[in-house]
This record gives C-alpha cells, structure tokens and sequence, in this order.
C-alpha cells in the first residue's frame, strides 16, 4: 500500500551515499573546483612566443634596445637582469645625456666602474668579477630603480633565462651578494673597536700620513689611538686601524706595525711603490 514511497526512499539512500563521498573526498574536490574555476594568467604556463603579457615582461637583448627613446620609444635600462622604464629621467638618460650610455642594454658593471666608453658589450653585464663590495653597491642601485622607476620585466640572457627563471649565474650571484654583506657586518663590527685612521697623501713626498685623532674613522671617542695595520679575516689587504693601548697585543685580528714608525707614535708615514 505503500509502494509509492519506496522511489522516495531509494532516492534519499542515494543522497546519503553522495554526502558520505562529499565527506571523505572533500579536499580533493576544493581543490579541483578552485582549478577549474579560478584559473589566473599568472598560474597559466608561460609561452614568450605567443603570449603578449609575457612579451611584454621577457626581453631579449635585441628587444630591450628598441626602448631607446627614439621614434618615440620609451627609454629602458636593464639592472642585474631587470628592466626598469625610465622615461621620466628623461634629463639624465635621454639622447645626448650623461646617462644615456645606460639606455637599452644591460651595462651594470658600469654601474660600478664608471666606464661609459672602453667596454666590452657582451661583458657588460657580467658582475661576478667585481669586488664583493661593489656588489652592494650594485644592490643600492638595483633598490634605487625600484625605488623611484616602474620595473617593467626581465632580460632574458646572464640573470634570467628565456622562461624568467634565475640562471645559474644568478644564483652565484647571489651567493656572492651574501657573502658580501656578511663580510660588512664584520667589518662594521671591527670598526667600533679598531676605527679608521685619518689617511693623507702627500703629492711632493709621495708619502702617505696615517694619524688617529679621537674622531677619526667617525667614531667619537675618548681616545685617538695608535696607527696599526690590520688585517681582516678573508681580506688580502689591510686596513689603517686606531688601535686602543689596551688592544696592542689584541689576538682576534692581526694587527702589524707600519715599518719605521715607533710603537707608540700618534702618527706613521709610509710610500707605495
Ligand atoms: C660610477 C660613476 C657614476 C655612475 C654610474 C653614475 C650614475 C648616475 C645615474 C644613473 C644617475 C641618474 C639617477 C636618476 O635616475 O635619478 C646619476 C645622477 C647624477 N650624477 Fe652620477 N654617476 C656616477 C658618477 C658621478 C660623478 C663623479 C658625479 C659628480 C661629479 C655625478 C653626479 C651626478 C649628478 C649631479 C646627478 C643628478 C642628480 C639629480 O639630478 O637627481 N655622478 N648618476
């Protein structure tokens, strides 16, 4: 008499069975609906060929060379690999300008060195032969353009390679960037307890004068100290260093005398050959 109940009650076996699947695969199927349905470019594979917003992001170097203010081409300069429009800076890097030489090319270890004009293009780029220090000083800059540019995307070539991804050489480089600020939190460190002399060069004499006052070095203090050179650890040169009486005989550094000077003289000279 009841007959007609019973599709009802197979219907209702049937959703209890789908809520028990529901319940056990529940992440899977978030995660699988989150796929389907949010899906963004960013997530989307990169193709630099037929992809314009990847176009746009990726250079090569013969493409970076295009923004070089000309026919009304924006001007773009390339830093550490990455592309930065500066337009806007038009007085330093438009045509003719001091900077100009920076336009449309990678040319960082200028950056550095200052050399605008005897360089070799396919190494201009090429930073792991500096000194770890100029790598900070690379890293200012390369802050700088974020700073105060729009980065616009990346060189494909020494720092990024034809998908975005760092290169090898990149990943050495910033090993050796490391390296270089760990080496600076050293130094900063030996510089509160063995300050800078004062260093003059003597053109006549061809001498250099090293003195401590109780300034030098920046560090006020109530002591000048005696000059000494001192030799850091992982450096193959010295460093002039005001040396407190009590530290004369200090081990954490070495510490060596200037040749002809007196022990205890406030002030050394010396002539480089
Ligand atoms: C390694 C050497 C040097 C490099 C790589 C260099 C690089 C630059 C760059 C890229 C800019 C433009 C910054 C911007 O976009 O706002 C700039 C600006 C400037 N540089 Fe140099 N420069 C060097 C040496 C010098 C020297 C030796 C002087 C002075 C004698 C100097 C004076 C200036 C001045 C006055 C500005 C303009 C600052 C402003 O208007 O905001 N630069 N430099």
């Amino acid at each position: 008499m009841l007959s007609f109940l019973k599709p009802i009650f197979k219907l209702q076996f049937l959703f209890v069975i789908l809520a028990v699947i529901v319940g056990v695969y529940y992440q899977e199927i978030l995660a699988w609906h989150k796929n389907f349905i949010f899906t963004t470019e960013a997530e989307i594979p990169i193709n630099y060929e037929s992809d314009k917003q990847i176009a746009e992001t990726l250079f090569t170097k013969a493409e970076l060379a295009k923004y070089n203010g000309e026919n009304g081409a924006p001007l773009y300069l390339a830093l550490l690999g990455d592309v930065f429009d500066v337009t806007k800076g038009l007085k330093h890097y438009g045509p003719g300008c001091s900077y100009n030489f920076f336009i449309g090319r990678d040319a960082s270890v200028s950056f550095i060195t200052g050399e605008f004009e005897n360089f070799v293009e396919d190494e201009a780029d090429d930073v792991v032969v500096l000194k770890l220090n100029d790598l900070l000083g690379l890293e200012n800059w390369k802050n700088f353009y974020h700073k105060d540019y729009a980065y616009v995307g990346k060189l494909i070539g020494r720092f990024y390679d034809n998908s975005g991804a760092l290169t090898s050489y990149h990943h050495k480089f910033l090993a050796l960037l490391d390296q270089a600020k760990q080496e600076k939190i050293e130094s900063d460190r030996s510089r509160v307890s063995y300050p800078d002399c004062n260093i003059q060069w003597n053109a006549e004499t061809s001498q250099t004068r090293v003195w401590c006052t109780n300034s030098s070095g920046g560090k006020e203090r109530d002591w000048a100290g005696y000059p000494r050179k001192l030799f850091e650890l992982g450096r193959d040169t010295f460093r002039c260093a005001c040396v407190h009486q009590d530290k004369l005989d200090a081990t954490d550094v070495m510490i060596k005398s200037y040749d002809n000077c007196e022990p205890l003289a406030t002030e050394c000279f010396y002539k480089v050959d």
